[in-house]
């Protein structure tokens, strides 16, 4: 394996130390540092040309409002979208859940198929809808790897079935669930529901297309897990369930006419993008996105899969750590827990270390219910990983572990 990042030198942070410690990042999954093209593409944009979009007859205007509308065809060719899709930026995956629960006009009785191990903003904007409409929500349960359990789902699809919304990947456990079969299984069983894939932690593992994932409507993903910069969310989805969704929110740029009396809108995509979006961001993020598939065809995918499996085996040997679904197929993000000391104070001895991952819940307390734990410890590997990351997660583990006198 190669034990040295060939991307690592792109991302400008690692010259920075951490608590006087070389600096360690293990916690990609929550966002992924940013590479010099990204934040070069930023600065370019707020610093050369910035201005408004799709309302000035300048040139800077018209120059902004072109490399807007190219990022948007560039994630169209990334997730390689077939024409009836649309391309809608929102601030995260969050905004962009929240806008299908609100939009798609869920009614009492209406059922919505979700998983324990979705993460938060799978859950909350639905939960919250099901309070308001009366619609109700059903859980399908994980297999013994902690997998979706694909048959779970097909238990719970009913004629009463609007919307099944389910994670690819999970943040917090790395178990990459199979997805596209689980697609095409509600598909096959009524071409009316509503199927969603929150892919937030997809892309900056793998290279996926819209097909490879089972052809779901909808497909949200935000910009800063995949090297981009913060404050975008991509959500891509049927333009004809669009177009008989009412807006999100209201306000400037998609209207089509107001009147005291009325408004009307734009079609879709622009009907969902009321105000200034995060303009420079969203430029960005095409260029996070010619980035990560460079990686991708430069052997980025074999690189992190190498390091995982360095990274199991070496945390493997541990006396008394334990890794959740270490039998499933997954990508580079690890939860453990270490028999008799409180994930939170690893987290914090190792952040001492100069060593960032993350603890608690992940934004998942019904699966962490579900293991039967109040947290884990969460290692998370990105392009610039390296086994001397993993190295230092074990040589700072057996010092906490003598520490806290668990050796
Ligand atoms: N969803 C992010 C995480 O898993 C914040 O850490």
């Amino acid at each position: 394996m190669d034990s040295i990042s060939k991307w690592r030198s792109d991302f400008p942070v690692f010259h920075s130390s951490m608590n006087g410690k070389e600096f360690v990042y293990l916690d990609t999954a929550s966002s992924a540092q940013k590479p010099r093209v990204v934040i070069d593409r930023l600065i370019e944009a707020y610093t050369h040309h910035y201005a408004n979009i799709h309302r000035g007859l300048y040139a800077f205007s018209q120059d902004m409002t072109t490399a807007f509308e190219a990022s948007r065809a560039r994630v169209t060719k990334f997730l390689s979208l077939p024409a009836n899709y649309d391309v809608i930026f929102t601030r995260n995956t969050t905004e962009s859940i929240n806008l299908l629960a609100s939009s798609l006009s869920l009614c009492a009785g209406d059922e919505i198929i979700l998983s324990e191990m979705e993460h938060h903003a799978n859950l909350v904007p639905w939960q919250l809808m099901a309070a308001k409409t009366g619609a109700v929500i059903k859980y399908a349960t994980l297999n013994k790897n902690l997998e979706i359990d694909r048959a779970s789902v097909q238990k719970l699809l009913s004629s009463k079935t609007k919307v099944v919304s389910l994670m690819h990947v999970s943040n917090a456990l790395g178990v990459i669930n199979s997805i596209a079969d689980i697609m095409h299984d509600v598909k096959l069983f009524n071409q009316n529901i509503v199927t969603i894939i929150d892919a937030s932690q997809s892309f900056v593992h793998g290279r996926y297309s819209l097909e490879s994932l089972g052809n779901p409507d909808f497909i949200a993903f935000t910009a800063h897990k995949l090297y981009g910069p913060n404050g975008v969310g991509v959500l891509a989805g049927r333009h004809d369930i669009l177009e008989m969704m009412s807006p999100y929110q209201g306000g400037g740029d998609m209207i089509e006419t107001v009147s005291l009396q009325g408004s009307t809108f734009k079609p879709s995509p622009a009907k969902f993008e009321a105000g200034t979006p995060a303009i420079s961001e969203v430029i960005a993020l095409s260029s996070a996105l010619d980035y990560l598939e460079n990686a991708f065809e430069n052997g980025a995918g074999i690189y992190e899969e190498q390091l995982t499996q360095y990274m199991i085996k070496q945390l493997s040997s541990i006396d008394g750590l334990k890794i959740y679904a270490p039998e499933a197929k997954r990508v580079g993000i690890i939860s453990f827990n270490i028999d008799n000391i409180h994930p939170s104070d690893v987290a914090m001895s190792l952040d001492q270390m100069g060593i960032a991952v993350r603890t608690g819940h992940h934004c998942c307390m019904p699966l962490m219910n579900a293991l039967g734990v109040t947290g884990t410890v969460r290692a998370s590997l990105g392009l610039y990983s390296q086994a001397s990351d993993v190295d230092a997660l074990v040589a700072g583990i057996h010092k906490i572990k003598n520490l806290f006198g668990a050796g």
